[in-house]
């Protein structure tokens, strides 16, 4: 079998994705271009994104995000062998317009079309940068859409998930709490430089879901949310100047720590040596100083791919499909739906 070009596109959210790999005979994968638009801009005024905005954007950057990701690697479109598409979990609108055009594609150029999970495609990413992934796995996601914890037994085989949170993602807080203390959306990297000047021992807040009759794995953030905004309110009531590097530390800690001490727990408990943590919050630098301490004190290897590769694009996409090729998955079929709701388990639609 020669080298194949697999064509990824992504649109479970607010960027456009495109990406291209290629699969080498002997399974291994290389990225070849990671072209993103993102509509991040247009959802600022409303401190979250906007379905019907994203789905527009998407429209109106399809196009000239294939093109310079062609234009990125020097192929042209007939070089393709194979399309992949994000089939799910994200927005249903959005979704759709990446599936629409992954099908035109796939079509017109007469190759195999393949509907991938998008949870999925932030681990397969981290391929791209650090080989293959070893039998077994654990992976955190934490982005604004995402906080999950999942066993990972082959990447094109089987991932499970062992966590979730029962309600904000852990980005989502970080947007919350950011517009509590009137800072830009989106709120992970102020938070993150403000904290940098902050003690994060200052204010002690609440760790979700971490007593002792509260499930192991699972998370929740909103608590911590509302704490963050009664703490901020009673100050402002006081007359007191709200100590906002403190305020962001403190809320950090709380974040890093219970993201930190729950993987690492899993890893333990699960058996697996290897801990990839992928999404945008996977960009916060507490997150990835704790998360690289308590590894080492574990004994588990962390991985964690750049923050351009964390956050959503379209390699992530090309990564999975190309892993499911080589894998020798079925193809999706011309009429596949995109499915917001896509559970994890299901790697490929078939
Ligand atoms: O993966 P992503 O770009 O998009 C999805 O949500 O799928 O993640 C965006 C989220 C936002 O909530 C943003 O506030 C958060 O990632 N984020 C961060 C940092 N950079 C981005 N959170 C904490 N610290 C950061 N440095
Ligand atoms: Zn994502």
């Amino acid at each position: 079998m020669t080298d194949r070009i697999v064509l990824g596109i992504e649109s479970s959210c607010d960027e456009t994705g495109v990406g291209l790999v290629r699969l080498a005979a002997d399974g291994s994968v290389e990225l070849l271009a990671d072209a993103v638009a993102s509509s991040v801009d247009q959802h600022a005024r409303f401190g979250g994104v906007v379905p019907e905005i994203a789905s527009r954007a998407h429209l109106e950057a399809m196009v000239p995000t294939m093109r310079q990701a062609l234009d990125e690697s020097g192929l042209k479109l007939s070089d393709v062998d194979a399309v992949a598409v994000t089939a799910g979990p994200g927005l249903a609108g959005a979704l759709m317009v990446g599936v629409a055009a992954a099908k035109a594609y796939a079509s017109a150029l007469q190759v195999p079309l393949y509907g991938v999970n998008h949870l999925a495609g932030h681990v397969a990413v981290d391929t791209l940068e650090h080989g293959p992934l070893p039998d077994r796995c654990l992976a955190l996601l934490v982005s604004g859409g995402h906080t999950q914890l999942l066993l990972v037994e082959g990447i094109a085989e089987k991932i499970t998930e062992i966590g979730t949170t029962i309600d904000d993602a852990a980005g989502e807080a970080y947007d919350k709490v950011a517009r509590v203390l009137d800072l830009p959306y989106p709120g992970g990297p102020p938070i993150d430089e403000q904290a940098k000047a902050g003690n994060p021992e200052a204010i002690d807040f609440p760790r979700g879901l971490t007593g002792p009759r509260d499930p192991e794995f699972d998370f929740s953030f909103s608590g911590l949310k509302t704490a963050v905004a009664r703490w901020v309110e009673t100050a402002q009531r006081d007359g007191r100047e709200i100590p906002v590097a403190d305020v962001c530390a403190s809320f950090q800690e709380s974040v890093a720590d219970v993201l930190t001490a729950k993987a690492v727990r899993a890893a333990r408990e699960l058996e697996v040596d290897t801990l990839v943590i992928s999404g945008g919050v996977a960009a916060n630098s507490r997150l990835s100083e704790l998360a690289a301490q308590r590894c080492r004190e574990a004994g588990i290897t962390l991985r964690v791919p750049r923050p351009r590769l964390c956050t959503d694009n379209g390699a992530m996409i090309a990564a999975l499909g190309a892993h499911v090729i080589a894998a020798g998955a079925k193809p999706s079929p011309l009429d596949m739906p995109a499915d917001p709701g896509l559970p994890v388990g299901t790697l490929v639609v078939q």
